[in-house]
């Protein structure tokens, strides 16, 4: 069962936390620097502020509201923190605390295309794991990075229903089986020619 915002934020305001993102603006504990209209624009305040009003009545809404909020902007960004935490009556810790908790939250823009590849069980018996570092090699990132470039963002999955074609990836939605070092370049080349 996926642990609770408040959970988690109070864990993470217990680990910390709180020291860069206290609950008030202005806080002179704090470091806290992001302010709303610096970092967010008009629409993306729009947005998060739409969203927040839209599901603020479900039970436990938090997790709910930052998923839409990553699909609505593509990421979760740090100035959302404070409308998402003021509309839900949370603290700010708790929200950051969920928002660093868990990885699949990105904090910043995907890059121009998002390799994401399994590394659950059936993929990782068919080398999912070996196919996983030269990706990384390939690309020069991480898992959860993007390449100084701005083109891919490399992302782990777990199980994208493709198991018989074991290992598999999506990039860009697309599903892909069967992937080989050498094919996963095709692919790569193939995404770097295009936008
Ligand atoms: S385990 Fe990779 S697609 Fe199912």
């Amino acid at each position: 069962m996926i642990a609770q915002g408040k959970d988690i934020g109070q864990a993470a305001a217990r680990r910390g936390s709180r020291a860069t993102a206290p609950d008030k603006p202005g806080d002179p504990a704090g470091t806290y620097t992001c302010c709303l209209m610096k970092t967010l624009d008009a629409a993306q305040e729009a947005a998060v502020r739409r969203i927040v009003a839209e599901l603020k009545g479900r039970p436990g809404p938090l997790i709910e509201v930052l998923h839409a909020i990553q699909q609505d902007l593509g990421y979760v960004p740090e100035a959302a923190v404070a409308p998402v935490a003021e509309g839900l009556n949370l603290s700010r810790a708790e929200v950051h605390g969920v928002v660093t908790f868990y990885h699949h939250f990105r904090r910043a823009p995907a890059g121009a295309h998002t390799v994401s590849l399994c590394q659950a069980e059936a993929c990782q018996s068919m080398g999912a794991l070996a196919l996983a570092e030269h990706a990384r090699r390939r690309l020069g990132v991480g898992f959860h990075e993007t390449t100084p470039d701005g083109r891919f963002t490399l992302e782990p999955i777990y199980c994208l229903g493709n198991c018989a074609c074991s290992p598999a990836a999506m990039i860009d939605g697309k599903l892909h089986g069967r992937l080989t070092p050498a094919r996963f370049d095709e692919l790569i080349a193939a995404q770097a020619k295009s936008p």
